[in-house]
């Protein structure tokens, strides 16, 4: 079944960019030789990010000038981008400019990626609408060694112990990356494991 993904690189401590809205420390990490984003990336049908973000990425590819990095990162899979603004829009990109609420947006989204996943790419600010819809059904962290000590967060919500359920790691390079299910995802889990251990007969 189709997931709506959080898929975001981290500090240790929980942050996805410096106090400047910064990333220069995570593109200093030894990624290794595979390619986990490029993997997940064949997954997803549609994708959104938050204006911050979308700001950044456009500065930082130099996407209107050069609009052909976007179409190398991410060829002709739709975007949402959530801005209360008129923001650059990259020439010939698959961008929609959207603002409000975002669950009217998902159900926009679910259709247009016909049965892939659903890729938030954050920032914090705007994936934290989604889990507080209970649209988010997963989060992969790739965690850099790295600790900023302030920062922007990876989200700004509690998720707790009943909230989260691990399901994966995996290490590339010096990348530690974990898999988390989240909300109803997790709770059914927990719910069918725990019924699998009272089902488990016991041997006299
Ligand atoms: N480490 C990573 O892999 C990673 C991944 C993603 C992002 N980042 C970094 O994280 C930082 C940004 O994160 P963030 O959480 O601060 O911001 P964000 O979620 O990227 O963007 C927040 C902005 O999006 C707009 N917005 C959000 N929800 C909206 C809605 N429902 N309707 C209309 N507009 C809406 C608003 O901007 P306006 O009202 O001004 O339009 C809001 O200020 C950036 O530095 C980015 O580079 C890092």
């Amino acid at each position: 079944m189709a997931k709506t993904q959080y898929y975001t690189a981290t500090s240790i401590d929980g942050y996805i960019a410096d106090e400047n809205n910064s990333l220069e420390w995570l593109f200093e990490v030894d990624e290794g030789t595979e390619n986990p984003f490029g993997e997940f990336f064949e997954g997803v049908g549609a994708f959104a990010m938050g204006a911050t973000t979308y700001e950044w990425i456009l500065e930082h590819d130099n996407l209107v000038e050069e609009p052909e990095n976007w179409h190398d990162m991410y060829g002709d899979v739709p975007c949402w981008v959530f801005t209360h603004r008129d923001l650059p829009l990259v020439p010939d990109a698959n961008i929609f400019m959207i603002s409000g609420d975002v669950r009217r947006v998902h159900e926009a989204m679910t259709v247009a990626a016909q049965g892939r996943n659903v890729w938030l790419a954050g920032g914090g600010n705007l994936v934290g609408q989604f889990v507080a819809e209970g649209l988010l059904d997963e989060i992969i962290l790739g965690i850099v060694p790295a600790i900023l000590g302030s920062g922007v967060p990876i989200l700004r919500h509690r998720l707790l112990v009943n909230d989260l359920v691990l399901t994966n790691m995996r290490e590339v390079g010096q990348f530690a990356y974990l898999t988390y299910a989240v909300g109803d995802v997790a709770r059914l889990g927990r719910h069918l494991a725990s019924e699998a251990v009272t089902r488990i007969p016991v041997l006299h």
